[in-house]
């Protein structure tokens, strides 16, 4: 996740801006910069790789300045690299712009610019920003002492998308403007000196007075003050807050650990996963534009699609096979891929291969990619990681756009896989034919409505915690559902046994009864996942059977349901969706079950023993 730091007072700039980037380093980032200004001369130095290349760089180049903003970038619109490090100049060169957050309609604004003759530079979405700012700063401010303000309000009424951003001009030596909607930006209060931060751990070692903006709102800060305006320009006055965290809890936003952290995040990542790709008409969701992947008739007209993916990301390709039978009419191989390289299988030229992957460096995927390759097939990769191998190789790639993961559980990279999969597959049926009208319209508003059901069941969470305080001690835990509930439950234990080391498995609901069903006793919590409305009779029948071996049953479906209340223990109800979608929804009660189990149990969420974040070997 991008950084941003901003320094405006009596001493050189540069060290600070390092050294606040550096208190944000723990994020995730690939490359990173800083621009200060010094007698009237902006100065930008920005290079892929870590923040200590930077710094080196900067040891023999001193950047002289007492006001200056830092970034630290992890990718989401083009490669890392030094081109697209922050911040970035307008075509003067005498406006620097850092960003965090997705400019969603950056395509338009790129367009509308160029028609006026301005030349790009990278394949960031922030560029927009710096030559938007000029443009009105030039053509309409008309210079003096409001001007960039003004320019800087004309610039982010026209942006769509999520943004902090963090902006200084060499006319204004005496300032640092920062703006935020969607995503955080905080001001620290000094003494004749002022900070700006996208997070608060940046900010601990120089203030804990701090000014948290709101949505939409601006701040200009000065030497020696700070005004905050609304996106009228009317101005704001706000009482600092005091901060007492540490840095350790800072560095988690306040969460306990970053699974919970991450956990939360999920509203946000989905809405910028959906981001530009769900174009609306007249206020609605109504289409789907990848702009990064032009998905032609060869590929609408593939015979099968094969997914090969390891653990959750895996557990989204089975979402993927029931996304692509059900809505593209596609038939669907979904492989792990540590078993597809070493199996024989039949590639065929036609076929559409999905890799999935958080980090696109797992060694089993990158292999099996390679062999479907090497066999002819096409690769579409879905990936968190701009510039990962698995990025660089596939023919085509969709960003998950989550946000770094940090907690070696994988939460939020889960449910924008699965995002990006109904995207893929609700494309697909419309090139395909195979998909309505109206159920693809029904289908997108119900996918639009998501995150904010997210956010829904995150509020809710103290009663998984009450749920997971009263069950953690089980001796085995079984997820079963059918249909999308199967891929569910195989994602539920999952998260449940890497975190909480219970013994949890996940079963097809049907195959209780070949063999399963002698494990169930008094001991035995089964978590039934109900959301497939045409299939409730036959699950309700398991659950009947699993309670009549003295199993304890927990039952997650929908809200206002009523067919569980006589066979159920306890509910834990989602808010209402198509069936077809409701993994999105299902899995994030029982992520918080599962973190809410390992708490309990003393373990660490974010750092379960024997397991990495990412397998990069076999
Ligand atoms: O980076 P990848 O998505 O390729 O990683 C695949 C698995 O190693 C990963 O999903 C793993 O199962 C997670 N720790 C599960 O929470």
């Amino acid at each position: 996740m991008c950084g941003i730091t901003g320094y405006i007072g009596y001493k050189e700039a540069t060290p600070r801006l390092l050294a606040m980037l550096k208190k944000l380093e723990y994020r995730g980032y690939d490359s990173a910069g800083v621009a200060t200004l010094c007698d009237g001369v902006l100065a930008v130095r920005k290079m892929k790789g870590p923040l200590s290349t930077l710094a080196n760089a900067l040891s023999t180049e001193r950047m002289a300045g007492t006001l200056g903003v830092g970034h630290t970038r992890w990718a989401t619109h083009g490669e890392p690299s030094d081109v697209n490090a922050h911040p970035h100049t307008d075509v003067s060169g005498r406006i620097a712009v850092v960003h965090n957050g997705i400019i969603e309609n950056y395509a338009a604004l790129k367009g509308f610019l160029q028609e006026r003759g301005v030349a790009f530079r990278s394949d960031t979405d922030t560029e927009v920003v710096a030559h938007l700012l000029n443009y009105y700063y030039t053509r309409e401010s008309g210079g003096g002492h409001n001007a960039l303000l003004d320019a800087t309000l004309k610039t982010v009424s026209k942006l769509e998308g999520s943004y902090s951003l963090g902006i200084v001009a060499s006319d204004y030596p005496d300032r640092i403007i920062g703006a935020r909607k969607d995503s955080p930006l905080i001001v620290g209060l000094g003494v004749g000196e002022n900070y700006l931060a996208s997070d608060v751990p940046a900010l601990l070692s120089y203030t804990r007075d701090v000014c948290y903006l709101n949505e939409r709102e601006l701040a200009v800060l000065y030497r020696d003050r700070v005004a905050l305006y609304n996106d009228s320009g009317e101005r704001i006055v706000r009482q600092p807050t005091r901060v007492d965290w540490d840095v350790e809890s800072a560095e988690k936003g306040g969460y306990a650990h970053f699974m919970l952290k991450e956990i939360h995040e999920q509203d946000k990542a989905l809405s910028n996963t959906l981001g530009s790709r769900l174009r609306h008409s007249a206020g609605e969701a109504a289409s789907i534009d990848f702009d990064e992947i032009r998905l032609d008739a060869s590929w609408a007209a593939a015979k099968r699609v094969v997914i090969i993916a390891c653990g959750t990301a895996y557990h989204a390709g089975v979402v993927g096979k029931y996304a692509f039978e059900h809505f593209a009419r596609l038939a669907v191989e979904v492989d792990i891929a540590s078993e597809y390289r070493y199996r024989n299988p039949l590639i065929d030229g036609g076929d559409i291969f999905i890799a999935i992957s958080q980090s696109g460096e797992t060694a089993d995927t990158l292999a099996a990619m390679r062999q479907a390759k090497k066999g002819g097939g096409r690769i579409l990769a879905i990936t968190n990681t701009v510039g990962s191998t698995l990025s660089r190789e596939a023919d085509l790639v969709l960003y998950t756009r989550a946000g770094p993961e940090i907690a070696v559980a994988s939460t939020k990279a889960f449910t924008t896989q699965l995002m990006c999969v109904y995207l893929l597959a609700l494309r697909l049926g419309e090139l395909r034919g195979t998909l309505s009208a109206d159920d693809g319209k029904d289908t997108l508003r119900a996918l639009a409505n998501i995150p904010q059901q997210v956010r829904r069941i995150l509020d809710k969470e103290t009663a998984l915690q009450k749920a997971a305080a009263r069950r953690f001690s089980k001796r085995s835990v079984f997820f079963i559902g059918r249909l999308f509930d199967y891929a569910t439950a195989l994602e539920s234990a999952l998260k449940l046994k890497e975190i909480s080391y219970t013994h949890s498995e996940a079963f097809a609901a049907g195959e209780l009864k070949h063999g399963a069903i002698a494990l169930v006793d008094k001991a035995t919590l089964v978590v039934a996942i109900a959301t497939q409305r045409p299939l409730f009779d036959k699950i309700i029948s398991n659950i009947r059977e699993v309670a009549s071996r003295g199993a304890e049953v927990l039952v997650v479906t929908y809200e206002g349901e009523r067919a569980f209340d006589a066979v159920a223990n306890e509910i834990v109800a989602i808010p209402e969706t198509r069936d077809a979608l409701s993994p999105l929804l299902a899995i994030v009660p029982l992520q918080l079950f599962a973190y809410y189990c390992a708490v309990q149990k003393g373990n660490d969420p974010d750092k379960p023993r024997n397991l990495a974040k990412s397998v990069t070997v076999e």
